[in-house]
């Protein structure tokens, strides 16, 4: 069995949420290929100390430029804020390496296209980040729409809510700025986990019409003043998308600021005969509604039944480490040429599509309509 040697560039909340994901890596059964760290890089002396832990690990600098000449290292998982996604992910391609980029896949839509290029000249393997539809509730109602078993389709509904925004004295950070998060706001920060699923279906929307909300534009810096907190918190993209024929409404939210809500993912189909519901607030419970003489909505209560198989006993309940080692997992597989009919990470492509729906977003709150995908 071949194995996967991973550098990581970016050592912070998802560079070691990566890197804890590979430890586990005997809980996989079938993904047909090994997987270790080899490399880590970050500015911080704190976060690369963190990765002395593991055994494996045979690089360690704050200059990316030496992790990607290391012999060492087959594909880099790069983890660190937006403005930085494009040099660093193009720096990788040059390199000869392949890349699990982090969502949004680029600051904008000229830097995700700018990135799908180039990887497509230089022929790398590039996937983006996107866990939650490795999640079996996910994976039951994404069959479900494939299969076509709605009726006439009625409305979808995608959406990632947060909430811990929600307290004005919470301190600024990266992904509260303009700069450094993107224009794009909050659905830099959450969109690729609403946009994946609809995009592997074929659902892409042909016009937005954007209700974007900023809230709390001012907010402690940590150092005892105020800083500008200038992005997006909030977003309601109300879209026409085509599903089966008919064209239908797509409500896709994002939002940093939903009562009560930690880190809630929600996908819902409804058609006249069928629909499907599935969200992380009740995380073993899948919806499907059946219109007969009497309508049901039954619920089914869900085990542990991932796309690749692990050692985990079939009733019990996955997590978020478990779905991010899924998508490594389907990342290494599809690299390996081991994939099959399992379910794969985000494409270029795809990434590159949900940027053209954030750009129609920002230009129809700017205009104040609704605004054709053809126009971005
Ligand atoms: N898939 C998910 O569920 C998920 C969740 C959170 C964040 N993210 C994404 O992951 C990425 C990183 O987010 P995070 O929450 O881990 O951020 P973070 O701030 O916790 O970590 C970023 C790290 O990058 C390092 N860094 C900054 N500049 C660098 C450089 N030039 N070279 C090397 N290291 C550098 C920082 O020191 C920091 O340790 C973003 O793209 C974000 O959108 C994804």
């Amino acid at each position: 069995m071949s194995t996967l040697r991973l550098g990581i560039i970016g050592g912070g909340l998802m560079g070691r949420e990566m890197a804890s994901a590979v430890s586990r890596w005997c809980a996989l059964e079938d993904v047909g290929v090994g997987c270790e760290i080899t490399a880590v890089c970050d500015l911080a002396p704190t976060a690369r100390d963190w990765f002395r832990r593991l055994p494996s690990l045979r690089v360690s600098t704050a200059d990316h430029r030496e992790l990607l000449a290391s012999t060492e290292v087959d594909a880099v998982y790069v983890a660190v804020p937006h403005q930085l996604h494009e040099k660093i992910y193009l720096d990788v391609l040059e390199a000869g390496k392949d890349l699990l980029a982090e969502k949004p896949f680029g600051i904008d839509l000229a830097a995700a296209r700018n990135i799908a290029t180039r990887a497509k000249e230089l022929g790398r393997f590039v996937r983006c980040s996107s866990e939650f539809p490795f999640l079996p509730g996910a994976q039951r109602v994404f069959q479900f729409a494939r299969e076509g078993k709605l009726g006439r389709p009625l409305e979808v509904r995608s959406a990632f809510l947060h909430s811990s925004d929600l307290d004005p004295s919470k301190p600024v950070n990266w992904k509260r700025q303009n700069a450094t998060c993107g224009k794009i706001g909050v659905m830099g920060d959450l969109g690729m986990h609403v946009m994946h699923l609809p995009l592997r279906l074929g659902w892409k929307p042909k016009r937005v019409y954007a209700q974007l909300q900023k809230v709390y534009t001012q907010r402690p810096d940590g150092k005892g003043g105020t800083a500008p907190a200038d992005t997006w918190d909030n977003a309601m993209l109300h879209t026409d998308v085509s599903v089966l024929g008919d064209q239908i409404p797509m409500r896709l939210e994002m939002k940093r600021l939903s009562p009560g809500d930690t880190n809630s993912w929600i996908f819902e189909v409804f058609g006249t005969d069928g629909g499907a519901r599935y969200s992380t607030k009740d995380p073993k419970a899948l919806w499907l509604f059946r219109r007969g003489k009497e309508q049901s909505w039954e619920r089914i209560d869900l085990g542990f039944s991932m796309p690749f198989k692990t050692v985990t006993g079939g009733i019990f309940e996955p997590g978020f480490p478990d779905i991010l080692q899924q998508m490594l997992a389907s990342f290494a597989a599809e690299r390996a040429g081991t994939l099959g009919t399992r379910f794969g990470c985000v494409t270029p492509d795809e990434a590159v599509g949900a940027h053209e729906v954030f750009a129609a977003a920002l230009q129809s709150d700017r205009e104040g309509r609704a605004v054709s995908l053809a126009e971005t």
